[in-house]
């Protein structure tokens, strides 16, 4: 079935099961999900009842799409995203950003946790993408293109919105949250980096390292939905403070900012217009 028949369907169910459209879309990655518990009169469908979406495996990852009210606009919130090391090709990673396109999301808020390359950083400091690097070694929009969703060359020289940044930012400055802001670079995964890979993924302008974000990204991107990437810094990248990393301190340190993760993310979609 070709992508705009399996959307049809996926709409079909959705349209069924909620009676509003979502303006706002929120990825929330590792650690960061129970921003979704804030939502209000909120509906939750586990990803396994909509027809199409993969199914998250990944622990730390609930698996639902959670739509309400969250400081006053009407969100689409996936609480766990589907990764590429999971086995997904990337269609698949970024079907859900497609379907938020078809529902009417305009902007769309992306989350990660990610290890800290700049030595500036530390451990729960948040970081606004203000740019990335895919080295994923593959690229969603791969294949034939519907020109009805987007280009087949879409420009990425604004891949994440200059103006949501500046709104960001005031939010931070004016609740007292630490904000820094850098260049992500998005890897396959699932192994963490070696001491020597962060070296060059310094050398070659990177402030953070993760395993996911970037197909999304460039989707969105793709099809005209405006980006804010927002970076949860839970460890320091291999090699720079000589610890060992694991998916435990991961989880441990995303759950640590999450007050203040969650006081951001809520003064940014109330800044919206
Ligand atoms: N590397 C890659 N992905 C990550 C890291 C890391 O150090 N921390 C959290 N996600």
């Amino acid at each position: 079935m070709d992508l705009k028949s399996k959307i049809n369907e996926t709409m079909t169910f959705l349209t069924g099961t909620v009676n509003w459209r979502p303006e706002v879309g929120l990825i929330l990655g590792s650690g960061l999900g129970a921003l979704a518990e804030e939502v209000r009169e909120a509906l939750a469908i586990p990803y396994r009842k909509i027809p199409h979406f993969p199914v998250s495996t990944v622990e730390g990852h609930a698996g639902k799409l959670v739509m309400g009210n969250l400081a006053g606009k009407k969100v689409a919130a996936m609480q766990g995203r589907f990764h590429f090391y999971e086995g997904y090709s990337m269609a698949d990673v970024t079907y859900p950003v497609r379907v938020m396109r078809e529902m009417g999301v305009k902007t769309l808020v992306i989350t990660n946790a990610a290890g800290g390359i700049n030595p500036f950083f530390r451990p729960g400091d948040l970081m606004l993408i203000g740019d990335h690097i895919n080295l994923m070694g593959d690229n969603p929009l791969r294949g034939p293109n519907d020109e009805t969703f987007g280009p087949r060359f879409p420009d990425m020289s604004r891949a994440y919105a200059r103006d949501l940044r500046d709104k960001a930012h005031a939010v931070a400055a004016s609740s007292g949250i630490r904000l820094q802001e850098g260049v992500y670079a998005g890897l396959m995964g699932p192994s963490y980096e070696t001491p020597a890979e962060i070296r060059y993924l310094r050398a070659v302008g990177a402030d953070a390292v993760g395993m996911s974000t970037v197909p999304e990204v460039i989707v969105a991107n793709h099809c005209g939905i405006q980006v804010l990437g927002i970076s949860c810094i839970t460890n320091m990248a291999a090699g720079i403070l000589h610890q060992n990393l694991s998916h435990d301190e991961v989880m441990a340190v995303a759950e640590q900012v999450r007050t203040k993760f969650s006081e951001l993310v809520k003064g940014i979609l109330a800044a919206l217009d």
